[in-house]
């Protein structure tokens, strides 16, 4: 049994709503905010949710940092980087600290889980290798936060989470923000800086659709998801929010993206054939962020 499940059976001990009851409470738009107020079953779906996204906010600091920083054109690019990895970092602090108030053991979840024990976002395994792949990460994976984070801080069921994303969401969209304006000076420069920002959206972009989830296909865990509540938007909805966003913000510029409106069906498209089966299985065999796990330890 992994850190996070044996953290997880001790505290559903204490959770002491029927499930039902739950669903009920939460679907007339009431917050659940102890952990009495609970059933096993959505603390355990909390608890997971929880971790995908704070996993991914550490690790993305991690990813990001030699990118965002040691590889950054200037001074200026070099300080707004740190500024996006240390708001991770405190992002994903806010999260750890509230599930340790729930009674989660935070110093386990940090130093002791192993790397296939981490629920970040697999897109974030690894370091970035350039300059315009921090853009790239910024102006596509934060972009999808702005609206996965900005869903759960209008909705969510759990009030200490969506209270505090409040201040995440802010900083989410400053590092959108600076996403797009590298976009358009990598995208609109030379024919060199368009060559690499081309580059690292060949290879992100997929990874980012594969990061918004299956738009028809959701699975259980968002279907439990939704059903407590936790976020309303579908998979559906939100890769349209995203795509719109993008398309919108490459149109003027010498990058492509594989995507378009296609007017008879109103809706945004991607022009890619999306191996599903193949994302499952590339996640499932993945070791987990086996260097930035060493980062978060001091080893590395
Ligand atoms: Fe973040
Ligand atoms: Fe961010």
């Amino acid at each position: 049994m992994g850190v996070v499940e044996r953290q997880l059976e001790e505290l559903k001990e204490e959770c002491s709503a029927d499930d039902e009851e739950v669903i009920r409470k939460v679907g007339r738009g009431e917050t659940i905010e102890t952990l009495e107020e609970m059933s096993p079953g959505y603390l355990h779906t909390l608890v997971e949710f929880m971790l995908t996204q704070h996993d991914t906010e550490i690790m993305s600091a991690c990813a990001y940092h030699p990118a965002a920083t040691q590889k950054a054109p200037n001074l200026n690019a070099k300080i707004s980087g740190s500024a996006v990895v240390q708001d991770e970092i405190g992002h994903a602090n806010l999260g750890y600290r509230v599930l340790s108030d729930l009674g989660f053991d935070k110093e386990e979840l940090m130093y002791e889980r192993e790397p296939r024990e981490w629920r970040n976002m697999r897109a974030f395994d690894y370091e970035f290798e350039n300059f315009a792949e921090f853009a790239c990460g910024v102006g596509f994976y934060d972009r999808a936060g702005t609206i996965q984070i900005g869903d759960i801080e209008q909705n969510c069921s759990f009030g200490p989470w969506r209270r505090y994303e409040r201040k995440v969401v802010a900083e989410e969209g400053f590092h959108k923000r600076l996403g797009d304006m590298w976009f358009k000076r990598l995208g609109n420069g030379t024919e060199a800086q368009q060559e690499t920002l081309q580059a690292a959206v060949d290879k992100m972009f997929p990874k980012a659709i594969a990061f918004l989830g299956h738009p028809e296909k959701e699975g259980k865990a968002i279907k439990r998801i939704r059903e407590y509540n936790l976020r309303k938007g579908s998979n559906y909805e939100h890769r349209q929010e995203w795509l719109r966003q993008v398309v919108e913000t490459f149109e003027p510029l010498e990058v492509e993206v594989p995507a378009h409106y296609d007017e008879d069906e109103e809706e945004y498209v991607v022009d890619l054939e999306m191996d599903w089966a193949g994302v499952y299985a590339e996640w499932k065999e993945a070791p987990g962020p086996v260097d930035h796990v060493e980062t978060v330890r001091g080893i590395a």
